[in-house]
């Protein structure tokens, strides 16, 4: 495992939207569950009941934060097992209800993996589910025209809309108040999701998801632990269970709930929640002065999308001649963490679908990279930055 050791060069931490690091109020709030705590919350006795009051008071808040009823809350082990189970699960419950019939899932084109894999899958595993991808413009916004024009060509047939909260990549906030209205007025039927694993770091999801039917979100996003995460299932929405078992969370997740996890879950949120505003105003200046700083430093950089469209922590520019794995790399050695776009699991970088999808060249996406600013960003950071970046690329481009 990698460490600050003597001699390294300071850490200059600029990943928050790959994971953020973990808060103290939130390993706090998870110490009990390492040790004293560990009954098996859906048991009888002392421990259990220790337990699952833990977990029902973790429910109870994070239901509180997301705008939901605590029955709606479906723990699961992340963002990906969320986005999954929402649009398996959903495809796979329209389809029992009508087998055979056609059923058609509409995403846009620059969700994440989680979804996009999804959808994919579904519809080879499912008979009868096409995909339909709708895209984005130049700053990454989610074309509503050609939605309406998809719902109205399919109709009925219609069971899922899944479009973002805000993007991975470059940040870019969705217009999902539109597409709630659109879908509802043209598709009646369709259930709708959001995945908001990376806006619930800076936007107050009760208040800009509550139309939505089913939402995602991940802890380790905002400063909570990996490998803990919940869907938002809006009462009366049918969905099938991923995981079959012991019939937890109400038969829509079988497994040993994760206490620790959705303990640490709700003291993310709730710190967030406490801090948003300030955090935005503080971060959003930093991130600003972070892109403005390096788009008068280094010749010939772009910036994907315009700040406005854009969560506070994002800052994606393209340094045109160089390539993004080199400079990812250059920048790690001067201890600037920094992330070129989606990695997958073999820590290979693949061709940004996203930017593709904004129309972006190819020549230009190579040379991309994402700045993610958080709750541990501060001045300094910003400062180191500016300091070493222009002289990496400059290093690259020579
Ligand atoms: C938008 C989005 N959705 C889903 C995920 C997956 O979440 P997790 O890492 O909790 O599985 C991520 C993580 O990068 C994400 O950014």
């Amino acid at each position: 495992m990698d460490r600050q050791t003597p001699g390294d060069p300071p850490l200059t931490y600029l990943d928050h939207a790959a994971s953020a690091p973990m808060r103290d109020e939130v390993v706090e709030a998870m110490a009990p569950f390492a040790s004293g705590v560990f009954g098996h919350p859906s048991g009888h006795h002392r421990q259990a009941r220790a337990a699952r009051q833990a977990l029902e008071e973790a429910r109870d808040r994070i239901a509180e934060l997301l705008g939901a009823a605590p029955r709606e809350v479906v723990f699961t082990s992340g963002g990906t097992e969320a986005d999954n189970l929402a649009v398996i699960g959903v495809l796979g419950a329209v389809v029992r209800r009508r087998p055979g019939e056609p059923a058609a899932v509409v995403s846009s084109s620059v969700e994440h993996a989680a979804v996009l894999e999804a959808c994919r899958v579904a519809s080879a595993r499912l008979g009868g589910v096409v995909h339909e991808r709708v895209g984005v413009d130049s700053q990454g916004l989610f074309d509503l025209t050609r939605l309406a024009q998809t719902l109205e060509d399919l109709r009925g047939d219609v069971a899922l809309v899944t479009v973002m909260l805000a993007n991975n990549e470059v940040g870019t906030v969705q217009p999902l108040g539109e597409v709630v209205a659109l879908t509802r007025s043209l598709a009646p039927q369709a259930v709708v999701h959001t995945d908001a694993v990376q806006a619930a770091a800076w936007l107050d999801v009760a208040q800009v998801a509550s139309g939505v039917d089913l939402v995602s979100v991940s802890a380790h996003k905002l400063g909570g632990p990996k490998g803990a995460g919940a869907l938002v299932v809006r009462e009366g929405t049918a969905i099938e269970p991923l995981f079959v078992g012991g019939g937890q969370e109400r038969e829509r997740r079988s497994g040993t709930h994760d206490v620790a996890g959705a303990v640490g879950l709700a003291a993310a949120l709730a710190a967030v929640a406490n801090e948003r505003e300030a955090e935005s105003a503080r971060v959003g200046a930093l991130r600003d002065r972070l892109a403005d700083g390096l788009l008068h430093a280094v010749p010939s950089v772009i910036e994907v999308a315009e700040r406005k469209f854009v969560l506070p922590g994002h800052c994606h520019l393209c340094f045109s001649g160089v390539d993004r794995e080199e400079l990812v790399l250059l920048l790690d050695e001067a201890g600037v963490c920094v992330s070129a776009g989606a990695a997958c699991a073999s820590g290979a970088l693949e061709p940004s679908h996203v930017l593709a999808a904004m129309g972006v060249p190819a020549p230009i996406a190579r040379g991309s990279i994402r700045f993610s600013l958080g709750h541990t960003t501060a001045a300094e950071d910003v400062e180191r930055a500016l300091a070493v970046v222009p002289e990496a690329v400059a290093r690259l481009r020579g």
